[in-house]
């Protein structure tokens, strides 16, 4: 006899139409986020107008097409009360990318409101043990902003993404050394998802040695790989005339399926700041996570020391956090 049934799982994902949107939801509806035995809901957002909810309906449609076994139902939706109604997990991409020559952080003022309502409407409507996952940019202020519209759900109940620049690192760090990607261990994002993020190369091990003694090459590390990884994101902008999708949703998936499993791996995710590693507290800022339960995170303290180099960069991209603060302060509730 097979075993029962997991029963669903309700998916809410915001900017459904858009272009990480498309990307994503055939990964999460094909069992690739969740688990390959875990049926799913998926509650799709997009701004009310016309022209956006027939092009979610052609999304769907491709949903459908697919036929994917594990894909319950859909919602299709301009109002955030219904994306997040009894949601396990609301997905926070719906808003604007940056365009060539902005920063992330120019686009606070205006994507920073659209996670005022969204926070209050997933802490009304979403589920007892609903979890939240900001991509939308600036992640890590748009998340804290969100968070602090929540009086049901706890602030630990809400995460920003910086599992792209954990990605991106790794691959750097793979070509480099000349190795597979997956000798390349514990290369940990701290702070910002901005230019002013610090990949830890100095606690990152390549085949099981200190990646600084494999690479050889410590102005590579402080000067090319560094900057490589803060500004990858502009890069394939320039490239590619558009922000990152592919890349970006796969790290989403990355981002909730290492969330969702518990295991003894670390992975990089900007938490509401506990004053560990020099972070202020409150800020959400990225630092090493270990699951402990299904979408619970311990933040780990022990295996990653910094010298006064690392300290440096942890204590810039903080202070860029705490600038962010202050410029979106009356967005806090
Ligand atoms: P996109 O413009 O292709 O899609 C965004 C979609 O969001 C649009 O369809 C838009 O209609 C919708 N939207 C806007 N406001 C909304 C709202 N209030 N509610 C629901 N939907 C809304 O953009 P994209 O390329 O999918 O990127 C989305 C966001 O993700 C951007 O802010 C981008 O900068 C960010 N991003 C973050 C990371 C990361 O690593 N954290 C990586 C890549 C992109
Ligand atoms: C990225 O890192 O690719 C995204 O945050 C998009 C951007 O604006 O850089």
């Amino acid at each position: 006899m097979s075993p029962a049934e997991k029963a669903p799982l309700r998916v809410a994902v915001t900017g459904a139409a858009g272009q990480i949107g498309y990307s994503i939801l055939p990964r999460i509806a094909a069992g690739e986020m969740l688990g390959k035995d875990q049926p799913v809901i998926l509650q799709l957002l997009e701004i009310p107008v016309e022209a956006v909810q027939k092009a979610l309906e052609g999304v769907a449609m491709e949903l459908d097409d697919c036929a994917f076994p594990l894909l319950r139902g859909m919602v299709l939706t301009g109002d955030p009360n219904v994306a997040f109604k009894d949601a396990d997990w609301c997905i926070l991409v719906g808003s604007k990318p940056r365009g060539p020559g902005m920063e992330r952080a120019d686009l606070l003022k205006d994507n920073g409101k659209i996670f005022v309502g969204q926070g209050k409407a997933i802490d009304e409507v979403a589920s007892d043990d609903a979890r939240v996952v900001v991509v939308g940019n600036p992640c890590n202020t748009n998340c804290m902003i969100a968070a602090s519209q929540a009086k049901r759900l706890g602030p630990e109940r809400f995460t920003a993404m910086t599992r792209l620049d954990q990605n991106r690192a790794q691959a750097q760090l793979a070509q480099k050394a000349g190795v597979a990607l997956t000798e390349v261990d514990d290369i940990i994002i701290f702070g910002n998802h901005s230019p002013t993020m610090f990949a830890d190369f100095t606690n990152a091990t390549i085949s099981g040695k200190p990646a600084a003694e494999v690479i050889g090459d410590d102005a590579w590390l402080q000067n090319d790989f560094l900057p490589t990884v803060g500004k990858r994101g502009a890069a394939i902008i320039a490239a590619r005339g558009l922000s990152s999708a592919a890349s970006a949703a796969n790290a989403a998936i990355d981002h909730v399926r290492s969330l969702h499993t518990v295991s003894d791996d670390i992975h990089s995710i900007a938490v509401r700041s506990d004053g560990s590693y020099g972070f202020d507290e409150g800020v959400w800022a990225s630092v090493p996570v270990r699951t402990t339960a299904p979408g619970t995170y311990e933040v780990v303290r022990e295996g990653f020391d910094h010298d006064e180099f690392a300290a440096g960069k942890i204590a810039a991209t903080n202070a860029e956090l705490v600038e962010e603060r202050e410029t979106v302060k009356e967005m806090l509730a």
